[in-house]
């Protein structure tokens, strides 16, 4: 439940497993299996509008995952270009903000200025808020905070002893963002694979087997109502849940 009662998780962040190990199943090539995984990610951001999900972050491309075959990997950056240059401004249409976490510096130009176009195109949107990780490592994450606090204490502008959770958090990948409320990996694997480390400190872990390109609204459905049932303390008591959070 959320702190304002309702079930509808406010920010959804999901690792889209199982691509490969789809188009296996039908004795098809693994880029096969992304080109199937691209379709469910706007099935995915239609749900999410259609149940009023404030926030997606989808895990579309890990800091690992540049060591895959050259050819895998030349496919993928293929097939994030082209969404970017078909999709953008229908979800700028639809009111859908557009944001990428992640190290950039790893991609080619071409790739960093769509990224930065379909940010000011959509930077409107009020419908909801999607966020791709791409090349993207929790542990990066936390280390170009660190560095970016570094930095600011070195110039002077914060002591050592400022550096706090919520300042640090300020520097992290989703800061304006609230932490996501449900976790959802598909593809049957359950780990985190290096996703938000930080960020998912409290979510609740949701895993299907399903892999990601056979994810449908039925799928979602299933994952939002077993997160209706969760308890979340957040560290406290239920009894000191039941009389409401403090504040
Ligand atoms: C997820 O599917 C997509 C990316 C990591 C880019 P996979 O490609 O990992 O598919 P499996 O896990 O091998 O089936
Ligand atoms: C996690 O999937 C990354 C993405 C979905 C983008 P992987 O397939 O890379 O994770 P592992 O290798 O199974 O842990
Ligand atoms: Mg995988």
């Amino acid at each position: 439940m959320r702190e304002d009662g309702s079930s509808i998780p406010a920010h959804i962040a999901i690792v889209m497993d199982g691509n490969g190990r789809w188009a296996k199943a039908r004795g098809r090539p693994r880029t096969i299996g992304h080109r199937a995984g691209a379709r469910a990610v706007n099935r995915c951001i239609d749900w999410c509008v259609a149940r009023g999900v404030g926030a997606l972050t989808l895990f579309a491309f890990s800091s690992e995952n540049w060591n895959r075959p050259a050819e895998e990997v030349g496919t993928l950056m293929q097939l994030f270009l082209r969404a970017l240059d078909r999709e953008v401004d229908d979800l700028g249409r639809r009111g859908i903000r557009l944001g990428f976490i992640g190290d950039r510096e790893a991609f080619g130009a071409d790739i960093r200025d769509r990224m930065a176009r379909a940010e000011s195109v959509t930077a409107n949107g009020q419908a909801m808020r999607l966020t791709i990780a791409a090349s993207y490592g929790g542990r990066w994450d936390i280390i170009q905070a660190a560095r970016r606090m570094a930095e600011a204490a070195v110039r002077g502008e914060i002591e050592p002893g400022q550096i706090d959770e919520r300042r640090f958090a300020t520097a992290l990948g989703l800061a304006d963002l609230p932490p996501p409320d449900l976790f959802i990996r598909t593809g049957g694997d359950k780990r985190i694979s290096n996703f938000l480390l930080w960020q998912l400190a409290y979510a609740e872990l949701y895993f299907t087997p399903t892999l990601w390109p056979d994810v449908d609204a039925e799928v979602l459905d299933r994952a939002v109502e077993d997160y209706g049932r969760r308890e979340r303390r957040f560290g406290l008591t239920s009894e000191q849940i039941a009389r409401g959070l403090p504040a």
